[in-house]
């Protein structure tokens, strides 16, 4: 069994007895009186402990390869805890359903950006995972007849969008997340996966194009480590927190992006950052999708079911794009509740206070708690916040990286893997379903580890690398901590994330675009110029970790400006008011962004979108039309 927390300590001074720790002597590390870097081998390395870590993980230690999982948190503490509403597979408990109306309804709900094969895959992979997970005692919501309950979400139909609404959406209640992420991690316990807790990964180690492991520094006790591995998943989850308000959780600092960006790769669609309908006004905290899918609907100031009049059919449970959008206009309309009309309403109070008990408790609490509200007697006021983010590091439907070349060449990046919101595989495209996140990490997260199995035996060779290795993600760990600037982290943090609220936000224009890519680069300057980290320790300098977090969230919210200003249409989250159409003569493809170890000025390339499924016998490809709900 692997370590936990209070044996974090135990484990590092184990670690680097069992290694000869070497002395840099280069540097900034002078300035310190030097670091010691412990090397560690494995045969495999996941960075991140979500569920597609965990997923990755349990697949790993299965097949028999020697596996770390590294993590900032401590593994169910990870955002994939904060999960409410469910999984989606075509299961059929509640109304008839085919796995191939779930592809279809990905593909419509990405607006056509999503990658065909990868969705083929997703969606028909989905009944197995949803069994297999039931199998490793995931505690699902049950029907009176003992199989897995499912409730309604938004987008999803039945008989290829014409005959009503799926019921697709298996869960533990309204904390489905929680009852994942508890039995992946129970599960790579059992497996023997070696965990390093409250690490936090510094940079990619790269030799001519191959990924050898990580760089990491122990929070806990300041030592740096070098992780050397045949093959590295990346499954740090999204970058939600490069805004404002979110629901995401603070962690969410697009880390494993930013790595990859650094290592000079490509991140994909990073424009596309979805909106949730349901945050709570002033607060930001998720108020599940599945609310509407128990009966849960909108109000403006009037009373009105205002989402009646822009998707007649699927009301509520339109895609969250459109949601979002509808609210955004009702209230830009003037009819918005409050003092400030700025928000709305989701009325739950005429449901059955037995069923909000039983299938909506989390909400019932966290109602109460951020907004003060009896959801059996009171509307919630809501208002879209940022909850997910569609773009990531592109990959193949096995999990591989991959690289494109100036030329528009791509190849696999050999040794790296991405699975979860930190990948862009890309089966969400430019809006992701609801319930289909919880679905990706554990397929995607399964696929890596599949890969890596087929591919490799336990104890295989590592690749050479110099023996300097790494040194230079050190030496900029040390010019951060040693910043003796005017401007603080948390300050630099707040700017930032206050400009991509406002001009990077559900509607968006080139002057709104332009002036959120201006802020966040005058943001980056003072970075470079002004930064100061009080904080000179290595202990568990928080300090420290968040100014690592903010140099990610820089490179992930630089890049999304970019890609926004550059696409110059309409098209799932990304709704450009300059441009309402969606263009697939000119913008049917995949924005491709690169910026590199220096924050240097972004560069912005395209590759095309995946058409093909991966058998049209099996599943026949989604041919683009316009999208309605
Ligand atoms: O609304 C929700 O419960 C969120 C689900 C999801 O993002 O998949």
């Amino acid at each position: 069994m692997g370590p936990c927390l209070p044996l974090a300590r135990s484990f590092a001074r184990a670690n680097s007895q069992l290694k000869t720790p070497l002395q840099w002597r280069r540097a900034s590390s002078l300035s310190t009186g030097g670091h010691t870097v412990v090397d560690h081998h494995y045969d495999a390395l996941v960075v991140g402990a979500g569920g597609a870590g965990l997923r990755a993980a349990v697949g790993l230690t299965e097949a028999g390869l020697k596996t770390a999982c590294v993590s900032k948190l401590f593994p169910t503490r990870s955002h994939t805890v904060a999960a409410q509403g469910g999984i989606n597979a075509a299961l059929g408990n509640i109304t008839e359903d085919d796995w191939r109306w779930h592809m279809y309804d990905t593909v419509k709900g990405s607006d056509w950006l999503g990658d065909q094969n990868a969705i083929h895959y997703m969606t028909r992979e989905a009944v197995p995972a949803i069994v297999e997970l039931e199998h490793y005692g995931m505690p699902f919501s049950r029907t009176s007849e003992g199989t897995i309950y499912q409730r309604a979400l938004g987008g999803q139909s039945l008989i290829y969008g014409t005959g009503g609404q799926a019921y697709r959406t298996a869960c533990a209640a309204d904390r489905t997340g929680h009852a994942m992420l508890h039995t992946l991690y129970g599960q790579s316990l059992k497996h023997n996966c070696q965990f390093f807790i409250e690490w936090f990964a510094l940079d990619l180690m790269m030799v001519d194009g191959k990924c050898v492991g990580i760089t990491a520094l122990s929070m806990e006790d300041g030592t740096l480590h070098r992780m050397f591995a045949r093959n590295t998943i990346l499954a740090t989850g999204g970058y939600g927190r490069t805004y404002f308000s979110a629901t995401s959780a603070h962690t969410s600092t697009g880390d494993g992006n930013a790595m990859a960006a650094r290592a000079g790769l490509p991140l994909q669609d990073m424009e596309f950052v979805q909106f949730h309908p349901s945050g709570i006004y002033g607060a930001g905290v998720l108020i599940t999708e599945g609310a509407r899918g128990e009966g849960g609907y909108l109000l403006n100031s009037e009373g009105e079911r205002f989402m009646e009049r822009y998707a007649p059919t699927a009301k509520d449970l339109a895609s969250r794009d459109v949601v979002s959008r509808s609210m955004n206009l009702e209230i830009l309309q003037g009819r918005g509740v409050g003092p400030d009309k700025d928000h709305v309403y989701l009325q739950l109070s005429h449901l059955p206070p037995e069923l909000i008990l039983e299938r909506l408790p989390g909400i019932a609490e966290t109602a109460a708690i951020f907004a003060g509200i009896d959801i059996t007697r009171e509307p919630i006021p809501v208002l879209p916040t940022v909850h997910y983010c569609m773009g990531g590091i592109p990959t193949n439907y096995r999990g591989q990286v991959i690289d494109v070349a100036a030329g528009g060449e791509e190849k696999v990046v050999s040794g790296l893997y991405a699975a979860g919101e930190t990948a862009c595989v890309s089966v969400h495209g430019a809006n992701r379903l609801g319930a289909n996140s919880l679905l990706d990490i554990v397929v995607f997260g399964r696929a890596c580890a599949l890969d890596i199995a087929a591919q490799n035996a336990p104890g295989m060779p590592h690749q050479k690398s110099a023996p300097e290795i790494g040194i230079e993600s050190f030496q900029d760990l040390d010019a951060m901590r040693l910043a003796d600037g005017d401007m603080l982290t948390a300050s630099l943090r707040h700017t930032l994330q206050k400009a991509m609220q406002s001009d990077v936000a559900v509607f968006r224009t080139a002057e709104s675009l332009s002036s959120g890519l201006a802020r966040v680069q005058g943001v980056e300057k003072d970075f470079k110029t002004r930064l100061a980290v009080k904080d000179k320790s290595m202990i568990w300098n928080s300090d420290l970790v968040e100014t690592l977090e903010m140099r990610n969230i820089m490179t992930n919210a630089v890049q999304t400006c970019k890609a926004a200003l550059e696409r110059k249409e309409s098209r799932g989250s990304h709704a450009r008011d300059d441009f309402p159409d969606r263009e697939d003569g000119t913008w049917l493809k995949h924005s491709l962004t690169w910026q590199g170890r220096e924050a240097e000025e972004v560069k912005v390339g395209y590759r095309g979108v995946v058409m093909d499924t991966l058998d049209q016998a099996e599943c026949e490809s989604v041919p683009p039309k316009k999208r309605s709900y």
